[in-house]
């Protein structure tokens, strides 16, 4: 364990995820706090701090702390606050989908994908709502030596047509809390290497998710179904994961660049209200691979040499 002297840290389970103390969060944070919070974050990748009676700027203060704001394409923002999306549902929508209720990596179809996201709890169901969470780190290590090398050539195609295109059904035409901005633009088609290296850490991390994943680079979707399918069960097996019980006031920032999430929809009848800000990301690389920018080469670009 590290020795923290600013902040304490408690891990929530062996292998993702740490509770935070010792910090106010609607205060200035001290460079030497920060240090240790950016520790942290890098050990744990997703990190919980509890009791924060935030507002839109402490949030706002929080967010920049670790860099720009990423940008928000699919989900109407607050009026006044366009760095912030309102996570709700209402008690009145019980039986319909909730957002983010799948496994999944924030807007990964982007071309620098958002490095972390937070989210500050302001109103949570009595029981269920929590938030599970995927280490892709250990998603990685734990394949085969066989698998990994194969995984360290490819490339993925990354969509946001399935939940965000013309013909997504997320939500439906019902009148919701939250608005869905459905379109064309959803369509477009980004390229990211299967594995990534997080540079903060080094380390490399598995980057597919179930929901924005659509196949392999030079592959159909079907030829790339099987093989996405075990990586997307075999990355969130219930060891390689931690879950997260809301309390009102609780803020929870993770990386996705090496954890996916999945928000439960298991509290019919009540509300859950949330604020999410994002940070915005670096371009997916996998270091190893060095010069065009980590991609792994084409076959016409590995013939020419
Ligand atoms: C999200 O996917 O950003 C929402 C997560 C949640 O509501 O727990």
């Amino acid at each position: 364990m590290r020795d923290y002297k600013h902040i304490e840290v408690t891990p929530i389970t062996g292998i993702l995820g740490a509770e935070i103390a010792g910090v106010d969060l609607t205060q200035t944070v001290s460079d030497a706090a920060l240090m240790e919070i950016e520790q942290a974050f890098g050990d744990h990748a997703v990190i919980v701090f509890r009791d924060q009676a935030m507002g839109f700027e402490d949030q706002k203060r929080f967010t920049r702390m670790f860099g720009e704001f990423g940008f928000e394409p699919y989900v109407k923002t607050m009026p006044d606050h366009p760095e912030i999306i309102e996570v709700i549902k209402e008690a009145s929508e019980s039986g319909m989908l909730n957002f983010g209720g799948n496994w999944h990596s924030d807007w990964s179809f982007q071309e620098a994908p958002p490095r972390a996201t937070i989210l500050h709890a302001k109103d949570i169901p009595p029981y269920g709502g929590d938030t599970a969470f995927a280490n892709m780190y250990a998603a990685y290590e734990t394949l085969s030596q066989g698998m990994r090398d194969m995984l360290d050539g490819l490339n993925v195609v990354h969509s946001a047509r399935r939940p965000y295109g013309t013909e997504a059904k997320l939500f439906g035409r019902e009148k919701r809390a939250m608005t869905i901005i459905n379109s064309e633009e959803a369509h477009a088609e980004q390229v990211h290497p299967a594995v990534r290296t997080v540079p903060e850490t080094g380390r490399k991390a598995l980057f597919i998710n179930p929901v924005y994943a659509i196949r392999f680079e030079n592959m159909t979707e079907r030829e790339s179904r099987p093989l996405l399918d075990f990586l997307n069960t075999h990355a969130t097996r219930i060891e390689l994961t931690c879950r997260v019980r809301w309390q009102v006031n609780t803020l929870v920032m993770w990386d996705n660049r090496c954890v996916q999430h999945n928000a439960m929809n298991d509290y019919d009848g009540f509300r859950r209200q949330l604020h999410r800000t994002t940070v915005a990301g670096e371009r997916p690389y996998l270091a190893e691979r060095g010069g065009n920018g980590g991609m792994a080469r084409s076959p016409a670009e590995a013939a020419a040499g």
